[in-house]
């Protein structure tokens, strides 16, 4: 039977919990206890009436839509109402208008709202359009009216990479009531996609306060993705601080934590589970844990002694292997058969030890790129390789960037074809088609969304300087392919719903290339990120070939952007680039030049790859790409 959200009873701590400060419950995914969840909450929602209304206090961001989708669902189909409901939102940007498509009341009235049987009048969300002088007292009155209403019987909330809850931002008190703030750096990059620029997100935002999340009766925070995995660590596991207000929640009589399995990698059950009970030793967890204490102790793999071991909670895997000396062989030897400069495999050699096979000697590889310049910046050097030593390389780009390019491109290139056409008597329909595109940017204004011709104009502009990257990679140009999936087209960032359109071209492609391998974005810490989605895509249409003859003989390797690199233990494949290759590799990231591409930041994480692996005592390289293999392609 499945664990309760909302129902801890009364039980003791578990050992794998004796870390954890607060009650953490663990699901794979983040579809089924968010489900659950809203499951066990219409429990509460039916036995309220309108004397004694349940009292919601609600979140908006990517986390609760799974939760809000199940409560329209159990609305529609099993007459759940909401009619003896009142909500409270958590928080507002201020400066926005409430019709604005990034405020907090047009996404609360989308996600959910609008579906439900909910009273206007029963819904609260603080008003980002509140005067500043009055903001102070309009505060107070969104705290008044919360108790006037008997207060919060059960708060959602979700957290910030900042490990705020609301916008309570690092600094936030424990008794801190509602009130504007500003918000931190991380939460405004975090934002930037969704805005189209970090300049565009608001700089303040009204928020209930950590003293207003205390006094609910019961709180549920949920967090999906590896990109929380850190965060929701300290804040379960670590001190209480101001910092972090997500700790406060260790002080909340009944606070749930609800988290899917990438979000609790940085658990101490998960990331050193040897510390929290018996583990298999197994050769991936023998790698994992000999990382760990080489990077806790700062020694190479080769120099742990047996002490080393003991002192720091691994003395059963000594008993198990004979001791630190064969531990250590074993780990360095695995460490050492990651690292290839033949990553489609090296002809004519045993390939017993080495990430890839050697047989087919020239093989079908296709690159996935879910926006054009993801692929290069992750893996241009291993790109240039595959295609120099004779492999069969198509680069995928899934979709085609427009949202990335900033406004200032398009009417560059409006203006110059402008100047061309007027300056030539044969061009009127150019002439107009640069002066409609000069004429949407001006109507669009600073927040407006781009129009169709716009966005196909940057597209476009974007496929360019892809093509020029590709070569830069020795690529040919008839080897880059822009599928240009349906869901990016007419979508905004975080807001995409992958269609049956975009699986059923991802499965032609397939179909089509029949790859012996394929490399694509490992990037799915926020599983509602573009490259999560792309990813997603793909393992739809891999699970639709799987009776295909290539299928069976197909690898696919991960790469991963600067939000979440691979950790030294999950690397399957290291390819080190000489100064010269990454000097190439940084030149083709140059060439994304209307997304301002940051290619030292790119050449940074592939220089820390390398000094990582030489301080586990590893040969010393100038730079290394690192992919992980995909073990079990599956959907979720
Ligand atoms: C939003 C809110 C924030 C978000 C947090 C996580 O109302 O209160 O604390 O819960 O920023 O955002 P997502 O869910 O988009 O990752």
């Amino acid at each position: 039977m499945a664990t309760s959200i909302l129902d801890s009873g009364d039980r003791r701590p578990t050992a794998r919990e004796r870390f954890e400060r607060i009650r953490t419950v663990e699901f794979s995914d983040s579809i089924h206890p968010s489900r659950q969840l809203a499951q066990e909450a219409s429990v509460l929602i039916r036995e309220a009436t309108k004397e004694n209304p349940f009292v919601m206090g609600l979140a908006t961001g990517s986390t609760p839509v799974p939760f809000y989708r199940e409560l329209i669902r159990l609305h529609r189909e099993e007459g759940l109402s909401f009619r003896n409901v009142v909500t409270f939102n958590l928080d507002e940007y201020h400066g926005l208008r409430r019709d604005h498509p990034e405020s907090y009341f047009r996404f609360m009235h989308d996600q959910l709202f609008d579906h439900v049987d909910l009273p206007a009048d029963q819904i609260h969300i603080p008003d980002g359009t509140i005067d500043i002088d009055a903001v102070y007292d309009y505060c107070q009155d969104y705290e008044r009216c919360i108790e006037q209403h008997g207060g919060i019987d059960l708060q959602i909330l979700g957290i910030g990479r900042t490990g705020h809850i609301g916008f309570n931002e690092p600094g936030s008190a424990i008794d801190s009531p509602t009130r504007m703030i500003a918000l931190d750096r991380l939460t405004r990059r975090d934002a930037a996609a969704d805005f189209l620029g970090e300049a565009n997100v608001p700089r303040f935002a009204i928020t209930m306060g950590v003293g207003t999340i205390m006094r609910a009766r019961r709180v549920v925070l949920m967090a999906w993705g590896e990109n929380k995995a850190e965060i929701v660590s300290q804040a379960v596991e670590g001190p209480v601080t101001d910092i972090i207000s997500a700790s406060f929640l260790q002080h909340h009589e009944n606070a749930t934590f609800v988290v899917d399995e990438t979000a609790a990698t940085c658990l101490t059950r998960n990331r050193c589970p040897w510390l929290v009970g018996p583990v298999t030793w197994s050769p991936a967890m023998m790698r994992k844990a000999v990382v760990w204490l080489a990077r806790k102790i700062k020694k190479p793999v080769l120099k742990l002694i047996d002490e080393d071991y003991n002192e720091n909670g691994m003395a059963d895997v000594l008993a198990e292997h004979g001791g630190a000396y064969d531990v250590n062989i074993g780990v360095f030897n695995q460490l050492q058969h990651t690292i290839t400069g033949w990553p489609g495999g090296k002809p004519g050699a045993d390939d017993s030890y080495r990430p890839e096979r050697a047989i087919p000697i020239h093989k079908r590889v296709v690159v996935f790129s879910p926006e054009p310049q993801d692929a290069v910046v992750a893996m241009g050097g291993t790109l240039e390789r595959l295609v120099q030593q004779g492999h069969d390389v198509t680069l995928i780009c899934q979709t085609s960037g427009n949202l990335r390019v900033a406004d200032m491109e398009a009417r560059k290139f409006a203006t110059i074809l402008e100047d061309i056409a007027t300056g030539s008597q044969a061009w009127p329909e150019q002439q107009s088609y640069a002066r409609t595109i000069q004429g949407l940017l001006d109507q669009k204004g600073e927040f407006g969304i781009d129009p169709a011709p716009v966005r196909h104009l940057k597209g476009l502009i974007l496929r360019g300087e892809a093509r020029d990257a590709a070569e830069a990679c020795s690529l040919n140009e008839i080897k880059i392919r822009f599928l240009d999936l349906p869901f990016y087209e007419d979508g905004r960032y975080r807001r995409f719903n992958l269609g049956e359109n975009d699986i059923t071209a991802t499965a032609s492609v397939l179909a089509e290339l029949r790859p012996h391998q394929i490399f694509t974005t490992g990037d799915v810490a926020d599983p509602s990120s573009l490259q999560a989605l792309c990813f997603r895509a793909l393992l739809e249409a891999w699970s639709r070939d799987e009776n295909r003859p290539w299928f069976s003989q197909c690898r696919v390797w991960l790469y991963r952007g600067k939000e979440k690199p691979l950790a030294d233990h999950e690397i399957d494949m290291a390819v080190p680039l000489s100064p010269i290759q990454l000097e190439r590799k940084i030149n083709a990231i140059r060439k994304f030049q209307s997304i301002r591409q940051d290619e030292w930041e790119a050449a940074s994480l592939n220089r820390t790859n390398a000094t990582n692996y030489d301080s586990l005592g590893m040969a010393e390289y100038e730079a290394i790409e690192s992919f992980q293999m995909l073990r079990n392609p599956r959907p979720h």
